[in-house]
C-alpha cells in the first residue's frame, strides 16, 4: 500500500488533533519503511514508543473533548480507540519479543485503520462539534484541548 500522508480532507477542524493525525501518519510511514527495509534498530524502537504514546494521548484527548461536548457516540468511538490501541500494543510486544511475523502488512493495516477512522468516526464528531457550537469549537479548542492533554498526561504518567 502506498504511504498515506495527511491531506486537508482529513481535517477535523481542531488544529491540535490535525497535528496529531499528521504525526501519526508520519510515524506509520516511518514504520512502513522500517518494516520494508527489515530494519531492527534503535530508531524503530523510538518510532514504536512514540506511536504508543501518541495513540494513547491523542485518543484520550479526543475522548475528553467529546465528553465535554456531550457527544452521543462517545462509547462507540472509545471502543474503536481501545481496539486500535490494543492492536498497537500487541504489535509492539510482538516486535520486542523478536517474533518474525511482523511484516509491512501490519503497519499498512494500522495505517488503513487510521485513515478510515479519521474519515468516518473522527469526521462524525467534527460534524457534531460544528453543529453544537461552531463559534466555541473554533475559538476555544486551544484551551480545551490543552486541558485535555494535561489531564491525559497526568493520568498516563
Ligand atoms: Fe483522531
Ligand atoms: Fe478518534
Amino acid at each position: 500500500m502506498p504511504s498515506v500522508d495527511w491531506k486537508p480532507k482529513f481535517s477535523v477542524g481542531v488544529e491540535r488533533f490535525d497535528d496529531d493525525h499528521r504525526h501519526l501518519f508520519s510515524l506509520l510511514n516511518q514504520l512502513h519503511m522500517s518494516m520494508a527495509g527489515r530494519e531492527r534498530n534503535s530508531a524503530l524502537n523510538l518510532i514504536l514508543k512514540d506511536l504508543v504514546w501518541y495513540t494513547q494521548t491523542h485518543f484520550r484527548a479526543e475522548e475528553v473533548l467529546m465528553k465535554r461536548y456531550g457527544y452521543p457516540e462517545l462509547a462507540a468511538h472509545r471502543a474503536e480507540h481501545d481496539r486500535f490501541t490494543e492492536q498497537v500494543i500487541q504489535f509492539v510486544a510482538h516486535f520486542q519479543s523478536g517474533r518474525n511475523e511482523i511484516t509491512v502488512e501490519v503497519s499498512d493495516t494500522l495505517q488503513e485503520w487510521l485513515a478510515q477512522h479519521i474519515l468516518q468516526s473522527d469526521a462524525a464528531y467534527a460534524k457534531f462539534f460544528r453543529l453544537k457550537d461552531a463559534v466555541e469549537v473554533r475559538s476555544l479548542p486551544q484551551a480545551l484541548v490543552s486541558d485535555a492533554y494535561c489531564a491525559v498526561r497526568g493520568a498516563l504518567s
